[in-house]
């Protein structure tokens, strides 16, 4: 019998713009994990590719530029994908290249059916697939499908008169006690960074409902059409060849037909919470991960599945921005045997834990794989909405403390998802100015409090040239002072660089049977200052993993709980200058150090 606790505890709210309030509810238990197929590596085929892949996050703006006007585009990508195929990536994801105002850089669309001119165009897109497929690279494309730009057509026209066919594309609604000569009040108090996220429209005097900026209308779900223009565009670019796509803020498609009030949300003694800006937080009852938007994953995941394509058979894949408050509340977006809904639906639970804690740790990543089935984790760190894992470090130690977090995203069981620049440690390095900041939807309103998202986007860090190897021009955003050391030409030869450690890592992660496959079990449960675990598969031998989470060496004995084979054990992988153990007795880690082993 599988032993369950349950829990909550309230979880580290990220001091960033769209992070909410997170609680986890903690489960101790652990499940075998489904096989994945071990041993194909970057393979174009397979079923389960995605069932242990790493999957890497490339923000196009960013990550670089080929014709010199400072912003990323996709010949960049492709001038980048030998560099991405020696990393051993089995995926990219890209956040949105579609045309788009950029007043969220991409996340607000105007098209879904082309290429942003900034970024190239149909052609390139084309070749980019071709070249990533030669390399066995797949390609996962962003899908916003919460809202669109307010420069789309379809908005355009929806404005244009309550009784134009687009009208009901939109979520449209009546104020309160509009007259005549006064636009009342919005129709709720549904709001959403400190103002109503309901809009005025003087044209047609009703109001519009906008979860993001004023510049991001909400599309009305209720309404069939939409989703029929949905399938049109998912299967327009499966048709390109893409693997599958990350669905955006999904938790957020449907609004409940009542648009009636939320209450505020309270804490556990009653009192009123209040957000990182000092705003009201409102129950989550009304417009959140509403059983709509459930059905609709449901449907969307049989048609991209069901999609036929000779370029890539075998498996789509579906990942969801998930931004859950609990693992339990996850799991249902994995959907149910008859109805799936997401491959691998985020979970940042345990990468937003945003402190070196060892035992929330421990109980995080068990929950991660014990309390979602069957099915198979996705654990994310960080990423374009979030600082990078530099926030994580101490000033000291910054490096170790970046291994140590890399060992837990790869050395855990599942798939894993990483943000490009991440493998060379590149720091978040956020505006000093607010007439500096582009991040207008993220960054402006609230500044100093809040400097947005632009810190965690700056070009790619390439070489030491003065613009990083990122642009001959001027970039969109300034390469960070600390290029000069951190960059991938500099780490590509040292072989104690975190590049080099990613490089390994992944590796392990894709060719070593346990670590690949296999079920963890935690181990040295009492331990507070250093995480070890296992990961063991029938057939293949166990691997053990210590990391310490300290500044001060330490030393931990995991012989009594691996058992009579672990007289012997193997190094697989070892922080630099980190000493080779004998046995399970004694391993000896330096501060933030790490060892992975194998008991032969
Ligand atoms: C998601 C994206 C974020 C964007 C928001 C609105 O959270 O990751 O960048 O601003 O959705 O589309
Ligand atoms: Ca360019």
């Amino acid at each position: 019998m599988r032993k369950r606790v349950s829990l909550t505890r309230s979880a580290a709210t990220g001091t960033l713009v769209l992070a909410l309030c997170l609680f986890a509810t903690i489960s101790l238990a652990q499940v075998p994990k489904p096989a994945a197929n071990v041993g194909q590596g970057n393979s174009a085929s397979g079923r389960d590719w995605w069932k242990n892949a790493v999957i890497y996050e490339v923000y196009p703006r960013s990550f670089q530029d080929t014709n010199g006007d400072g912003i990323g585009d996709l010949n960049g990508i492709i001038s980048r994908l030998d560099y991405l195929q020696s990393l051993g990536v089995d995926a990219i994801w890209l956040t949105p290249i579609y045309p788009s105002p950029n007043y969220d850089f991409g996340y607000d669309v105007s098209d879904y059916l082309n290429v942003n001119p900034e970024y190239g165009t149909l052609a390139d897109f084309d070749r980019l697939m071709s070249e990533a497929n030669k390399r066995h690279i797949r390609v996962i494309m962003d899908m916003v499908m919460n809202h669109t730009s307010s420069e789309h057509p379809w908005f355009i026209a929806s404005r244009t008169s309550r009784d134009n066919p687009y009208r009901n594309w939109y979520v449209w609604r009546d104020g309160k006690g509009v007259t005549a000569t006064d636009k009342g009040r919005p129709p709720n108090n549904w709001g959403g960074f400190g103002r109503s996220a309901w809009e005025w429209d003087e044209k047609t005097r009703q109001y519009f409902y906008h979860r993001y900026s004023v510049q991001q209308p909400d599309l009305n779900w209720n309404n069939p059409a939409v989703k029929q223009a949905f399938k049109n565009i998912l299967g327009f670019w499966l048709k390109r060849g893409v693997a599958g796509y990350r669905f955006d803020a999904i938790g957020d498609l449907f609004e409940d037909p009542s648009f009636q009030d939320e209450a505020l949300a309270k804490d556990k003694d009653g009192k009123p919470i209040v957000d990182a800006r000092g705003n009201p937080v409102l129950e989550r009852t009304k417009r959140f991960d509403l059983p709509a938007s459930h059905a609709v994953m449901g449907e969307i995941h049989a048609y991209v599945h069901g999609f036929d394509n000779a370029a890539f058979p075998g498996s789509r894949l579906l990942i969801g921005e998930t931004l859950t408050r609990s693992v339990d509340e996850l799991a249902k977006w994995y959907g149910t045997p008859t109805q799936p809904e997401f491959d691998l639906p985020m979970n940042t639970q345990v990468g937003f834990i945003n402190k070196l804690d060892v035992s929330t740790f421990r109980k995080r990543l068990l929950d991660a794989e014990s309390a979602i089935g069957n099915h198979v984790p996705l654990l994310v760190f960080d990423n374009h909405d979030r600082p990078r894992l530099d926030r994580y470090g101490d000033g000291v130690h910054d490096v170790a403390i970046q291994r140590a977090l890399a060992t837990v995203l790869f050395a855990s069981g599942g798939a894993t998802l990483m943000y490009y620049g991440d493998e060379i440690g590149m720091k978040t390095t956020p505006p000093t100015r607010r007439e500096d900041v582009k991040d207008r939807m993220g960054g402006v309103a609230n500044w100093p409090a809040i400097r947005g998202r632009d810190g965690e986007r700056t070009p790619m860090q390439w070489d030491s040239s003065s613009n990083a190897g990122f642009t001959t021009g001027s970039p969109w955003l300034p390469v960070p002072p600390s290029a000069s050391e951190i960059n991938v030409k500099t780490e590509e030869h040292d072989p104690d660089s975190l590049l080099a450690w990613y490089r390994s890592l992944i590796k392990l992660k894709k060719s070593n049977p346990a670590l690949a496959l296999g079920s963890s079990v935690m181990l040295d449960t009492s331990n507070n200052n250093v995480l070890s675990w296992s990961r063991q598969t029938p057939g293949a031998q166990t691997v053990v993993v210590s990391v310490n989470f300290t500044s001060a060496p330490q030393t931990v004995n995991l012989r009594d709980e691996v058992g009579p084979r672990a007289g012997s054990v193997r190094t697989l992988l070892k922080s630099p200058g980190g000493s080779d153990p004998a046995s399970l007795d004694r391993i000896e880690l330096g501060p933030f150090g790490v060892f992975i082993g194998e008991i032969p």
